[in-house]
């Protein structure tokens, strides 16, 4: 059994500002394994930035236990590391933010030399690490460049080389991405993607896109007024999500929203006729497009006109989506629901057949 690399249990965070105080995070537990690319997303003030800067300590909770690559870090109401130690540790914890937080009177080489200034290493060890860093991220040629001659995409590359100065376990990214265009984000997603594979850095991606999480997270939390409301594989939610909010943040990243509207649209819908009844289907894994079909027609006699169709591999498994509609007597449509729900196809019918 692998140990989660970031453990937190039942953390609160409560902020007391003059009249009121704010429970930012709300008994809330969560356990990344070495590894994750682990999603947490959920809508502004949810409380997310509050529970990664836990993980750290920056932020220290009200209440709750804290455990990070098998060190107790916090426990009844305490830290439970020197001031040296918990020094150490933040070291093993990279962060980078949507705003970049570099210095502007230093060069890329500079900001990223920075992060070693306490490093037990020689000027020359330095050197080449910081060159190293910067090849890594794949802006050695930019190095003498301040961060204001270099483009949002660039200096989010300066900020990864310096979070990763000290050989950190974990990457915090929050809303890394979201002062980014959409070819600057994929790209910036892809590099994570890279130093998770190569360095086995576990990283810990915080966003309110669940098109981000789709792309490259394995797992995924959503988070609310402060707590987890659903907790997952990327696969187990997109194709079976329990919460109506993270149903939300589904629609918006498959485009199948968009995709409706325009179905609605269509005459053929406006005017459905009386043998048939709009649906939605979703099927993950083997199943195909084009077996469904001929399935519904050999078996059951009905025929299907597909209006929209989408297929998405989430972390290796493909996982489809279909909006069409479906044709024949009252009875051939029945046993055509049943066959597809046997077969593992969820079916919402979304007009029709009252
Ligand atoms: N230092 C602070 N003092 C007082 N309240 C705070 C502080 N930091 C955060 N909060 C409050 O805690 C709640 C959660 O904030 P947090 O920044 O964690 O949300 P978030 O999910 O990261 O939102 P966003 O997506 O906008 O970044 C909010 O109501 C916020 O106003
Ligand atoms: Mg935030």
């Amino acid at each position: 059994m692998t140990h989660p690399i970031i453990k937190l249990d039942h953390i609160d965070v409560t902020f007391h500002q003059k009249k009121r105080t704010i429970q930012a995070v709300k008994d809330t537990s969560i356990h990344i394994n070495p590894g994750d690319i682990y999603g947490i997303v959920g809508y502004s003030g949810a409380g997310k930035s509050t529970l990664v800067r836990v993980v750290n300590l920056l932020q220290v909770p009200t209440a709750g236990q804290i455990t990070v690559d098998g060190d107790l870090l916090f426990d009844q109401g305490k830290i439970q590391l020197t001031a040296e130690g918990l020094r150490q540790k933040r070291r093993q914890i990279g962060m980078i933010f949507q705003h970049f937080n570099l210095m502007n009177q230093k060069t890329a080489r500079e900001n990223v030399a920075f992060a070693l200034k306490h490093a037990d290493m020689t000027k020359e060890e330095k050197e080449a690490k910081v060159q190293a860093l910067l090849e890594k991220v794949g802006l050695a040629e930019r190095a003498e460049n301040y961060p204001s001659q270099l483009s949002g995409g660039q200096k989010q590359r300066v900020a990864i080389a310096r979070a990763l100065a000290n050989d950190p376990k974990i990457l915090i990214s929050d809303e890394s991405t979201s002062a980014l265009d959409p070819k600057t984000t994929k790209e910036i997603l892809g590099l994570l993607q890279e130093l998770n594979r190569d360095l086995g850095l576990t990283v810990v991606l915080i966003t309110h896109e669940m098109q981000i999480v789709k792309d490259i997270a394995n797992r995924v939390a959503v988070m609310q007024d402060g707590q987890l409301i659903e907790e997952g594989s990327v696969l187990d939610i997109f194709s079976n999500p329990k919460n109506d909010l993270t149903q939300d943040f589904i629609t918006t990243a498959t485009g199948i929203d968009e995709a409706l509207v325009k179905i609605y649209r269509q005459n053929i819908v406006k005017n459905l006729p009386e043998d048939s009844i709009l649906v939605h289907l979703k099927y993950s894994g083997a199943t195909t497009d084009t077996a469904i079909v001929n399935d519904l027609y050999k078996s059951f006699g009905v025929s299907a006109n597909i209006l929209f169709g989408n297929i998405e591999i989430l972390d290796t498994t493909p996982v489809g989506e279909l909006v069409g509609i479906l044709s024949g007597s009252p009875e051939q449509l029945q046993a055509a629901k049943e066959g597809l729900a046997a077969a593992n196809v969820a079916i919402k019918v979304l007009k029709g057949g009252e």
